[in-house]
């Protein structure tokens, strides 16, 4: 009789589920922010694991990132000019952006696209970033270290975008 009952209760939850406010059903007290149900936990954010700077700039020169990005106060190789891809100056950008922006740059670069970047030459003829597809030879842990390697930068003096 006890198991007849509870299914009875479940099978009243699940019926009268989003229902009104006012009915008791002890399943359905729990709000849908918070952890453990399926809910979103509050304040929920992405989250990298943590990366390794030193790392981080090894693979910058191992994948030839320089070639279109500039690091203001780094001795990367040396590139002719006329060899220089497009590409924003690195070194500024930690002040203005958080880590997970940068994997996001890595991972996806048209996610965000900004006004200007037509007139600096970021864009090729198809109106997308020119900078390359990486996320099929780049780890996880090794996007999460080039993000700490360029969160790690300061440069010398404050410019925005
Ligand atoms: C062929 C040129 C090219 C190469 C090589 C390149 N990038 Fe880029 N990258 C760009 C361009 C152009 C942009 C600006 C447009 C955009 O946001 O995608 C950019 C944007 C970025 C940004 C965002 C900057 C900002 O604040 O908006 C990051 C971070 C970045 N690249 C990191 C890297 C890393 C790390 C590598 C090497 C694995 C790399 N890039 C290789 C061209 C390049």
């Amino acid at each position: 009789m006890r198991s007849k009952f509870s299914i009875l209760s479940v099978v009243a939850c699940l019926s009268l589920s989003g229902a009104v406010v006012s009915i008791s059903c002890s399943r359905d007290k729990r709000a849908p922010q918070e952890a453990g149900e399926h809910g979103m936990p509050t304040g929920w954010k992405f989250t990298l694991p943590k990366g390794d700077p030193a790392q981080g700039r090894k693979i910058f020169v191992e994948l030839e990132c320089y070639k279109c990005h500039e690091v203001k106060g780094e001795t990367l190789p040396a590139m002719a000019e006329k060899e220089k891809g497009a590409g924003p100056e690195l070194s500024q950008m930690a002040r203005i952006h958080p880590v997970e922006y940068f994997a996001e740059s890595i991972i996806n670069p048209n996610a965000v696209i900004y006004p200007g970047d037509k007139e600096k030459g970021y864009l090729g003829d198809d109106g997308k970033s020119k900078m390359p597809n990486y996320n099929d030879i780049l780890t996880i842990e090794q996007v999460a270290d080039l993000a700490a390697y360029i969160t790690s930068l300061k440069g010398d003096k404050h410019v925005g975008h």
